[in-house]
């Protein structure tokens, strides 16, 4: 080898170990700083290093977000048949989703540093929760169960919640962290309130420049996590399904679908049409009625919807007759024909066809003065009379609204890299 070429081979060494000396003096000090409680820490450029705006969202995030190259939440394709829309002024934008990506997996965001939204809301299973009631900090279970998280933007009602307690998503995404049983940031026994987790917050390099580069400055308020927490979930979303692959090839949904199997078109008919009962509350023909409260195509929740007869509350023998909204019917399953999580606010039912079972039958329970009057049939209560037939048709159709990427999609996944 040519004497040259050695120097220069040598020369390159020399300074790729300067190189990589500088990133470790770099990287140290802002890695102890994602620690909530760890004091600031000055970092003092070497000659050899620019101070980087967002050196400490790299350390914490590698790729997964890139401020000067974010994903796209803002211009996501939406079919045309979709109308519904709850955004209202939180228009959605690359910038704030990202921040309530970050939000969303944020461990922070409990007393204990243990539980995120994401504990509870897990991509793989469309946002929900396998477990019957979720845990929370320190022994707090919740009182329901969780809810999917899909499509909540394209819909009618703009209440959230099973008995819709929270007004708009907005307020929505900042009660579980300040309930005793979730977060934990209650202000209740000794534990922090909302100002204590701000303050918290605000002591976390990557919030620092996530902030600033989002809204301009530093600082942390509970309306703009309320801003950006409800973007990351309004842009969750699922257009995937065999039944919108259907839906685009028609002019409504008494159309048949030309990609539907008939045993798909005979449950799509059943699901759209009203039935008609006889005085005794019993089907005498018709269909199911069901698009009468979860209306295609957002497969929303009718915001006038009372109960369903589903009053139960879980590991008591009360009741609860306030539970009238339902998530959007999609992505009830995967596409292989597996639940994502239990259905109803209790969780009762694991499987369609105990869910078919109850409309086939609502119990009529006295005390049940806020059952929907379309299943209240003079004094009787809706007998749909279903036969297997029927009954398996309705399931084949409800298994077409199933679609695959929301559970894949980066975008919705955990940004941190040591998650
Ligand atoms: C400890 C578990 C748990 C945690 C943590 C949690 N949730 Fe939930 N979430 C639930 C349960 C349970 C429900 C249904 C509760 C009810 O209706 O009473 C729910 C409901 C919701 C809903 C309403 C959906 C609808 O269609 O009405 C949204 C939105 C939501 N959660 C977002 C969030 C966000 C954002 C966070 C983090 C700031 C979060 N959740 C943290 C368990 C949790
Ligand atoms: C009168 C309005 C109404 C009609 C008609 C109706 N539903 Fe519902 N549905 C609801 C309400 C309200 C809930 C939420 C109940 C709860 O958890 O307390 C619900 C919940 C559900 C759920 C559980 C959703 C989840 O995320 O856990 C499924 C599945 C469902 N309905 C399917 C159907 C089918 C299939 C039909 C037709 C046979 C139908 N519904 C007819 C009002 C209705």
């Amino acid at each position: 080898m040519k004497k040259s070429n050695l120097l220069t081979i040598s020369f390159v060494l020399m300074i790729s170990l300067i190189i990589s000396c500088s990133k470790t003096d770099l990287a140290l000090p802002t890695l102890n700083s994602t620690v909530a409680t760890a004091p600031k820490v000055v970092v003092s450029p070497t000659p050899m290093s620019v101070i980087d705006p967002y050196a400490a969202i790299k350390l914490s995030f590698g790729t997964n977000i890139d401020p000067l190259n974010l994903l796209n939440y803002a211009n996501q394709a939406v079919p045309n048949y979709i109308n519904k829309d709850n955004t209202g002024n939180n228009i959605i934008t690359n910038a704030k989703a990202s921040l309530g990506r970050v939000l969303f997996y944020d461990k922070n965001l409990s007393t204990t540093n243990t539980i995120s939204c994401s504990s509870c809301h897990k991509q793989n299973f469309a946002f929900s929760d396998t477990s019957l009631t979720s845990a929370g900090v320190e022994v707090g279970q919740t009182v329901r169960h969780s809810m999917r998280l899909i499509n909540a933007r394209f819909a009618t009602e703009s209440k959230f919640f099973w008995n819709e307690r929270a007004t708009s998503l907005e307020q929505q995404t900042t009660m579980p962290i300040q309930d005793h049983l979730e977060m934990g940031f209650s202000g209740v026994n000794g534990r922090g309130n909302m100002a204590s987790l701000l303050a918290k917050l605000s002591k976390i390099n990557y919030y620092n420049e996530l902030f600033k580069f989002v809204y301009g400055d530093t600082v942390i308020t509970e309306a703009r996590m309320q801003e950006s927490l409800a973007q990351f979930v309004r842009s969750i979303q699922s257009f995937d399904s065999k039944y919108d692959v259907g839906r685009v090839q028609v002019r409504n949904d008494n159309d048949p679908f030309p990609n539907f199997t008939a045993i798909e078109n005979t449950g799509k008919n059943l699901y759209m049409t009203p039935p008609v009962f006889n005085t005794n509350g019993i089907r005498i023909a018709g269909g199911l009625g069901c698009n009468s409260c979860h209306n295609a195509p957002e497969f929303d929740i009718d915001p006038n919807s009372r109960n369903n007869g589903v009053i139960g509350v879980i590991g008591s023998n009360d009741i609860e007759l306030n539970d009238t909204r339902a998530p959007s019917l999609r992505d009830l399953l995967k596409t292989d024909g597996s639940i994502n999580s239990r259905m109803m606010h209790n969780g009762v039912f694991n499987n369609l066809a105990a869910v078919l079972a109850h409309y086939n039958n609502i119990p009529n329970n006295p005390r049940n003065n806020n059952l929907d009057g379309k299943l209240r049939i003079n004094n009787a209560t809706q007998q749909l009379n279903l036969t297997t037939e029927e009954r398996d048709a309705v399931i084949a159709f409800m298994k077409t609204l199933s679609g695959t990427l929301v559970y894949t999609d980066k975008k919705w996944a955990t940004p941190f890299i040591n998650q």
